[in-house]
C-alpha cells in the first residue's frame, strides 16, 4: 500500500423506515463503521453517509395504520435510527433521508438522462387493482389459498406451508390484505429501464474486480437467464417521487434508494463544503465503496451501475457483499425471541461487545454469521477482558503506587515492542481487506505474548526483591508499552473502550501506529476498568427482553393462526405429541389489568383444587369484567414462563387475528372447573 491520502466515499444499505434496527442490520453498520473507522486512523480522506430508505407501499400503510402522516412517521423512524446508531457508536457523518430535495433531484436527474438517450420504455400492463382502496396491490399484499397445496392465508408469490411460488394472479381466491375485498385485473402504463440494454457493459464490469468472485459467478446465473426490464413506476397512490411529466406515477422506492446514497453525500458536502463531483464525476479518481447484505445484491451490481452509466456518473470501485446473521444458528426469530432490536441489546449490553464480536467472526466472504451468545460471552471475556485489559491492569498498580504513576525513563525491550509495531502491516493489510476475524487473532495474538512477558518477569515476585526497584519499572513499562500498541490496533473495532484506553495512558488520540514510539518518562493516569466482563444476569434480561418485545404485540396463541393450513403434513405432530397437552377447564375468578401494560390482563384461574395465575395478550378484546364469572380452557402444563410483568404459569385458549377480534374458548355448561379435556 502506498503512502499516498486517499480519498474514499463509502455506504451502508439504508435501513428501510418503517421498522426498527435490528442486530442482523447491525453486522452491516459495524462491518462497515469499523472500516471507515480503520480507513481515517491511517489518515486517508473517508466520508461514510448512510440515510433512512423512506418510500414505498409498506411505509404508506403503516402510516395510515397509525393515523399519521408518512412524514410523521418516518421522522419519527429516523429519530430512533438515528440514536440507535450512535448508541452503536455507528459514526457516520452524515445520516440523512431518500425523502429529501437532493435525492428528488439526482433521482430525476438521472431518470431525464436515461430518457433522453432511448433507456426508458413505456408499457401498458395489467395489475390486481384493490376496488375499496382504489390502489394497485404488490403482490405481498394480495392474500388467498396456494394453488399447489391449498394452505389458506398466503401471501402474493410464495406459500409458506409448502414453500411453492407462484404469481399472485395464480391464487385462489385472491383477496386484498389491506381491505379484504377481491382483487380485480386494471392496465395501467408503467415505465421500465431497459436494463438489457447494459448486457456487454454490465458482463465486463462484473468481472474486473468490482465484486467478490462468489457475487461475480451468481451474477452469471442472472446473464444466463437474460437481463429483463426493470418497472421503475409506481400508480398513485404511492409515498415517493413523482416522476417528471408523468403525473400520477411514481418512482419505485428501489429506484431512488441507491440515488439515496448521492443525497446523502451532496447533503454532506453542502454542509462540509466538499466538492460532490470530485466524487461522482465519470472520471472521478476517488474511491466508492457499497457494503451490502447479499440479499440486495441484484439491485447494486446490476440495475445501479448500469443506471450510473448510463447518466454518466461514476461507478462504484467496489461492492462489499456479506452474509446473513443466524443467532443460535437459526435465522433470528420472534418467537425464538431472537429478533433482537438493537435498542432491546442497548438498554441491557455494552455495544462493544458486540462490535467485538461480530468482528472476531466477520471475513470477507459472502457467509452468513452465527451469533451464539455461550461463545459470545466466552469471546469477550477471554480476548478481551482476560487477555488486552488486562495487560494495563497488571502493570499499572506497580507504577501507580512505586514509581508516581510515571513509566521508565528507556523502553527495556525495544525489540519486543517493535515487533508490536512491526504487525502493523499484517494487521492493516487484514482491515483493509475485510479479514476482521484474522485481525482480531492476530491481535490477541499479541496480548497473548505481552501476558507471556509479564508472566515470565513475575513482577510481583521482583516487588518483594530488597534492589528490585529499578527492573519492576522496567517491567511494568514495557508492560505498558506493549499494552499502548495493541490498543492502537484495536481502536476501529472498540473505539469507547480506546478512548477510555487513552484517557489512562494519558496520550493523545492514538492513529494507525506505524512509526509509534514507547512512552518514556511520561506520567499515566489511574487505572480504570476499561471493560468489564459480560454479566450473564443482563445477557438472560435481554433475551428475555427480547421474547416479551413480541408478546407485547400479539397475543402468542393467536400470532401464527394465518400463517399454516391446519392440515399442512409437515405441521402434523404424534398423538403423544398431542397427549402431553393438559388442557382443563378453568373459572377466571378474577381478572385485573396489570400496570403499564398495553395487551396484556391478570387471570386468576381455579382449576378446582389450585388457582393459577396467568398473563393473557386479550385486553384488546375483552375488559375484566365482562371474563370474572366465566369458564374458558387453558393449558395447564405450561412451564411458568417470567414476563415482564410477572410470572405466567399456564396460557388461555384464544382463537382470532387479534385487536378487538380475540375469542376466547368457553366449555359447554355443565364442565366444572379441574375437568380434563381429551
Ligand atoms: N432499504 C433496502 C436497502 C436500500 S440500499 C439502497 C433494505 N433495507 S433493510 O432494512 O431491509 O436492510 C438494510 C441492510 O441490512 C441490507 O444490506 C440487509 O442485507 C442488511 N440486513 C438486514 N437483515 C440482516 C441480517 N439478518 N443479517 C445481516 N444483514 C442483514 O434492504
Ligand atoms: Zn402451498
Amino acid at each position: 500500500m502506498s503512502n499516498e491520502i486517499r480519498k474514499i466515499l463509502v455506504t451502508s444499505a439504508l435501513p428501510y423506515a418503517n421498522g426498527p434496527i435490528h442486530i442482523g442490520h447491525l453486522v452491516e453498520y459495524i462491518q462497515t463503521d469499523i472500516w471507515v473507522r480503520f480507513q481515517k486512523l491511517r489518515g486517508h480522506t473517508c466520508h461514510y453517509v448512510c440515510a433512512d430508505d423512506a418510500h414505498g407501499t409498506p411505509i404508506m400503510l403503516r402510516a395510515q395504520q397509525e393515523g399519521i402522516t408518512p412524514e410523521q412517521l418516518i421522522a419519527d423512524t429516523w429519530a430512533q435510527h438515528n440514536a440507535d446508531f450512535e448508541d452503536f457508536n455507528v459514526d457516520f457523518d452524515n445520516f440523512y433521508t431518500t425523502h429529501s430535495d437532493e435525492t428528488r433531484s439526482f433521482s430525476e436527474l438521472i431518470y431525464n438522462r436515461l430518457n433522453e438517450q432511448g433507456y426508458i420504455e413505456k408499457r401498458t400492463i395489467t395489475q390486481a387493482y384493490d376496488p375499496v382502496k382504489e390502489m394497485f396491490l404488490p403482490d405481498r399484499f394480495i392474500k388467498g389459498e396456494c394453488p399447489k397445496c391449498g394452505a389458506l392465508d398466503q401471501y402474493g408469490d410464495n406459500c409458506e406451508a409448502c414453500s411453492a411460488t407462484y404469481s399472485p394472479t395464480d391464487l385462489i381466491n385472491p383477496v386484498s390484505a389491506i381491505s379484504g375485498e377481491k382483487p380485480i385485473d386494471k392496465d395501467s402504463e408503467h415505465h421500465f429501464f431497459k436494463l438489457g440494454e447494459f448486457e456487454a457493459m454490465l458482463k465486463e464490469w462484473t468481472h474486473s474486480g468490482h465484486l467478490q468472485e462468489q457475487v461475480a459467478n451468481k451474477l452469471n446465473e442472472w446473464f444466463e437467464i437474460g437481463l429483463q426490464d426493470w418497472d421503475i413506476s409506481r400508480d398513485a397512490p404511492y409515498f415517493g417521487f413523482e416522476i417528471p411529466n408523468a403525473p400520477g406515477k411514481f418512482f419505485y422506492v428501489w429506484l431512488d434508494a441507491p440515488v439515496g446514497y448521492m443525497g446523502s453525500f451532496k447533503n454532506l458536502c453542502d454542509k462540509k463544503g466538499l466538492d460532490f463531483d470530485e466524487y461522482w464525476a465519470k472520471d472521478s479518481t476517488t474511491e466508492l465503496y457499497h457494503f451490502i447484505g447479499k440479499d440486495i445484491v441484484y439491485f447494486h451490481a446490476l440495475f445501479w451501475p448500469a443506471m450510473l452509466t448510463g447518466a454518466g456518473f461514476r461507478t462504484p470501485t467496489a461492492i462489499f457483499s456479506h452474509g446473513f446473521l443466524t443467532v443460535n444458528g437459526e435465522k433470528m426469530s420472534k418467537s425464538r425471541g431472537t429478533f433482537i432490536k438493537a435498542r432491546t441489546y442497548l438498554d441491557h449490553l455494552n455495544p462493544e461487545y458486540l462490535r467485538y464480536y461480530f468482528a472476531a467472526k466477520l471475513t470477507n466472504r459472502v457467509e452468513d454469521i452465527d451469533l451464539n451468545f455461550e461463545d459470545f460471552s466466552q469471546r469477550v471475556n477471554t480476548d478481551l477482558v482476560n487477555k488486552v485489559v488486562n495487560i494495563a491492569s497488571r502493570c499499572s498498580g506497580f507504577i501507580k503506587k512505586r514509581f508516581d504513576s510515571k513509566l521508565s525513563a528507556e523502553c527495556a525491550e525495544p525489540a519486543l515492542f517493535q515487533t508490536f509495531v512491526d504487525a502493523n502491516k499484517e494487521i492493516a493489510e487484514l482491515y483493509e481487506s475485510r479479514e476482521y476475524g484474522k485481525a482480531m487473532r492476530a491481535i490477541s495474538a499479541l496480548a497473548d505474548k505481552a501476558n507471556q512477558y509479564i508472566d515470565e518477569k513475575e513482577p510481583w515476585v521482583v516487588a518483594k526483591q530488597d534492589g528490585g526497584d529499578a527492573e519492576l519499572h522496567a517491567i511494568c513499562s514495557v508492560g505498558i508499552n506493549l499494552f499502548y500498541v495493541i490498543a492502537a490496533y484495536l481502536k476501529p473495532v472498540v473505539p469507547k473502550m480506546v478512548a477510555k484506553a487513552e484517557t489512562f495512558l494519558n496520550v493523545e488520540p492514538l492513529s494507525w501506529p506505524t512509526n509509534l514510539q514507547p512512552l518514556t518518562k511520561h506520567t499515566i493516569n489511574k487505572f480504570k476498568p476499561l471493560m468489564t466482563r459480560v454479566d450473564e444476569g443482563k445477557l438472560a434480561a435481554m433475551l428475555e427482553a427480547s421474547k416479551e418485545n413480541l408478546e407485547k404485540v400479539a397475543p402468542a396463541q393467536t400470532t401464527n393462526s394465518k400463517k399454516k393450513a391446519p392440515t399442512d403434513q409437515s405441521d402434523m405432530i404424534e398423538f403423544d405429541d398431542f397427549a402431553k397437552i393438559d388442557l382443563r377447564v378453568a373459572l377466571i375468578e378474577k381478572a385485573e389489568h396489570v400496570k403499564d401494560a398495553d395487551k396484556l390482563l391478570r387471570l386468576t384461574l381455579s382449576l378446582g383444587d389450585e388457582t393459577r395465575q396467568v398473563l393473557a395478550g386479550i385486553k384488546s378484546a375483552y375488559s375484566p369484567e365482562q371474563l370474572e364469572g366465566r369458564l374458558t380452557v387453558m393449558v395447564a402444563n405450561l412451564k411458568p414462563r417470567k414476563m415482564r410483568f410477572g410470572v405466567s404459569e399456564g396460557m388461555v385458549l384464544a382463537a382470532g387475528p387479534g385487536g378487538e377480534e380475540i375469542w376466547i374458548l368457553s366449555p359447554d355448561s355443565g364442565a366444572q372447573p379441574g375437568m380434563r379435556i381429551k
